[in-house]
């Protein structure tokens, strides 16, 4: 493998890169140090973006999967989804286009938040305005958001098998608590 942040070794590890950050192989800014923001070191962040394209490849799979978790364990969330709510098993919730197409964008955007953790300025402008669209559906709660967390979490290591090591399931914990957080504060506050 190319980029050094594959080998064994602490993340300080920087032999063949350049005062830019770049190593020999042109691979981008890895010795760059990360937003503060963002709660992930080097490595872990190598790592979420080499373990997403497992997911990126079934987006719409794990989508559907997190839906019906998410409706399995809180069942009086159905109501919201006007498009859906009549669908009240496993099975006619899993072969549903409505709810497909409505999992499609959720997972679009948390595809789209996890390319972006290089720009962490985009990352909470675009999950505080997430967050801000959904004050229009009636009887939505912030509390609602924290529930996706468990929901997300399964799907994930359904769709990953034996490639959601420990490690990973840490990391999946801590990006999603952090997204979802985001998306909350901007269901509450105005930022714009
Ligand atoms: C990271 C978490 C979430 C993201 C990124 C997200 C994203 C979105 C997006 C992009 C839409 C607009 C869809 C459209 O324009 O048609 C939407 C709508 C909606 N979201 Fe979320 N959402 C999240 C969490 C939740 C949770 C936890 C609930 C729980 C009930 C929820 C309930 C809804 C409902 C009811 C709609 C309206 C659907 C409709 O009009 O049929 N969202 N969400």
């Amino acid at each position: 493998m190319g980029c050094p942040l594959s080998k064994s070794g602490n993340d300080s590890d920087n032999q063949n890169q350049s005062k830019t950050g770049e190593n020999k192989n042109g691979e981008g800014a890895v010795n760059k140090p990360l937003d503060p923001r963002l709660p992930l070191n080097v490595r872990q962040k190598f790592n979420l973006s080499k373990s997403w394209k497992g997911i990126a490849r079934e987006m719409d799979m794990t989508g559907v999967l997190m839906f019906v978790k998410l409706f399995e364990d809180n069942a009086e969330l159905l109501k919201l989804f006007t498009s859906f709510q009549e669908l009240k098993t496993k099975q006619s919730q899993m072969e549903s286009m409505e709810l497909q197409e409505h999992a499609s964008k959720v997972m679009g955007n948390l595809d789209e938040m996890i390319s972006s953790l290089d720009n962490m300025d985009y990352f909470i402008t675009h999950l505080h305005s997430v967050g801000k669209l959904h004050r229009k559906l009636p009887d939505f709660k912030k509390e609602y958001f924290f529930k996706m967390e468990k929901a997300f979490l399964e799907a994930v290591k359904e769709v990953l098998q034996d490639r959601y090591t420990e490690n990973m399931e840490n990391i999946y914990n801590i990006i999603i608590k952090l997204i979802l957080q985001t998306v909350a504060e901007g269901y509450e506050n105005d930022y714009d």
